[in-house]
């Protein structure tokens, strides 16, 4: 059965994955705070993601650019004009809603993809009193502060909607310096802000969240090529992470509901637990950016071919991820249920914990001095890190307690351990326990968690 939000809203509560923010003085807007094993999940998905897209690959650096730009970034990029969503408004309820998302029920399809919703909208009613709703109104979703001790209109800033556009604007230091030549891409992981209309669904819209995101720089005539290139990779990416493919679904967006720079783009939709909706995207972007901010600027961002000495705008192939809606679709993906056992079946590597070390009973000085022997000798080893130590309780119940959260290993010290130098291993999907031997322990769980 699927799981609901409510199950993985409580779970992450709970256990200290996901926190409402600013929560003793009655929260903030959907914002939302990762706690001490979100950080580390998170963080796994964020390192996966780097390892596998820039260190990998001879064709990729990174860079980790400032969060506030310099406005006439955003002039050029269209973001200031066009980044736009409808707001919707009930006439007697007051509530704002996006217009995109008003879940209006098409009798052409069970499952209504969100432009088949927006085509089907006329003469709609308000989801919360049925009331009538007003026109759309465009609202820009740019989030603006003032930097500097004036708040007047010279000193309005905008913090970044995405991260996409600091590859571009660092595109000719990124060239002078790293001298790579096409195809090659620039990636990024950072945190974006938008002042979304209704920010809702736990992390899933939020107005402050992160996106892991690549520009991939290329010729105009192999778009078509690396526009597939990188449809395998985010596919191949969602495997590694435990998402389930038969709960993506790819949507080719229309060209009225693609954004003011793309010319094809695909979103990758999952099934959340509150229905079907965008994971991540991919765009090609044209030569859009580059020509856009050479314009505006005055700096000639054009590449060179070093055999022709032709001059031209690389095109732009971008693969996007969010950080947030990754968390949350790992979470949804791994949570099982075993009668009263609930089990995290996270892939190992992204597991908060890589295992647990539990000596068998608290009051006996000798096992208690060998467990913390055990668990000093695990954290020399970089890969185990980071491992629990846990001895409250019966050890049926630490395990139920790492179970949920995904510790794929649990090491229990026990009187044998004190004989024969072996310790048991309880696996987390099988519950399954192995004896072996201190001095292969590492090895044993270096092996199985790959
Ligand atoms: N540079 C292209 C770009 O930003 P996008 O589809 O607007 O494209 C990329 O955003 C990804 O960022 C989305 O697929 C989603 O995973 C994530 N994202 C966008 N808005 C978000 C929000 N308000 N809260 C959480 N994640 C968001």
């Amino acid at each position: 059965m699927p799981v609901s939000i409510e199950t993985i809203v409580s779970l992450c509560k709970r256990r200290g994955f996901v926190f409402p923010g600013s929560e003793i003085y009655g929260g903030l807007a959907n914002s939302w705070d990762y706690g001490p094993l979100g950080v580390e999940l998170k963080n796994n998905i964020k390192q996966m993601w780097w390892q596998r897209f820039v260190h990998r690959r001879d064709d990729m650096v990174g860079i980790d650019a400032a969060l506030i730009m310099n406005t006439k970034v955003w002039e050029a990029s269209g973001h200031l004009s066009n980044f736009n969503d409808s707001l919707v408004e009930c006439e007697k309820c007051h509530n704002r809603f996006r217009y995109e998302e008003l879940e209006i029920p098409n009798p052409k399809s069970q499952i209504p993809n969100k432009f088949q919703i927006l085509n089907s909208k006329q003469g709609s009613e308000c989801p919360n009193c049925g009331g009538a709703l007003t026109s759309p109104k465009q609202f820009n979703l740019m989030l603006k502060t003032h930097l500097g001790p004036l708040e007047d209109s010279a000193s309005v800033v905008y913090f970044r909607p995405e991260t996409a556009q600091s590859m571009f604007i660092d595109f000719k230091n990124v060239i002078s310096t790293t001298r790579k030549t096409l195809p090659f891409g620039i990636a990024q992981i950072g945190k974006a802000f938008r002042n979304e209309i209704t920010p809702g669904n736990f992390i899933f819209r939020t107005r402050e969240f992160e996106q892991m995101e690549i520009e991939y720089f290329i010729r105009e005539e192999d778009w078509q090529k690396y526009f597939e290139h990188w449809r395998k990779e985010m596919m191949g990416w969602m495997e590694d992470i435990g998402i389930d493919l038969k709960h993506i679904h790819e949507l080719e967006v229309p060209s009225e509901a693609r954004a003011h720079y793309s010319k094809r783009t695909i979103d990758f939709e999952y099934d959340f637990p509150f229905g079907r909706k965008e994971l991540y995207g991919l765009a090609y972007r044209t030569d859009f950016d580059l020509k856009n901010h050479e314009k505006a600027s005055g700096e000639n961002l054009k590449y060179k071919d070093q055999e022709s000495g032709a001059e031209f705008w690389p095109h732009v192939i971008e693969p996007t991820w969010g950080v947030d809606r990754s968390v949350l679709a790992v979470l949804c993906s791994a949570y099982s249920e075993d009668g009263e056992r609930k089990i995290l079946k996270l892939k190992p590597y992204l597991a908060p914990f890589k295992t647990a070390v539990f000596p068998l009973v608290a009051n006996k000085p000798d096992i208690v001095a060998k467990a913390r022997e055990i668990y000093k000798l695990l954290t020399a080893n970089y890969s185990l890190l980071p491992i629990a130590w846990d001895e409250r309780g019966n050890v049926g119940k630490r395990y139920y307690s790492q179970d949920e959260i995904g510790t794929p290993f649990c090491i229990t010290i026990d009187y044998q351990t004190l004989e024969d130098k072996t310790v048991t291993v309880r696996d987390r999907d099988t519950a399954k326990q192995d004896r072996i031997k201190i001095d292969n322990l590492a090895d044993y769980l270096i092996l199985r968690l790959k």
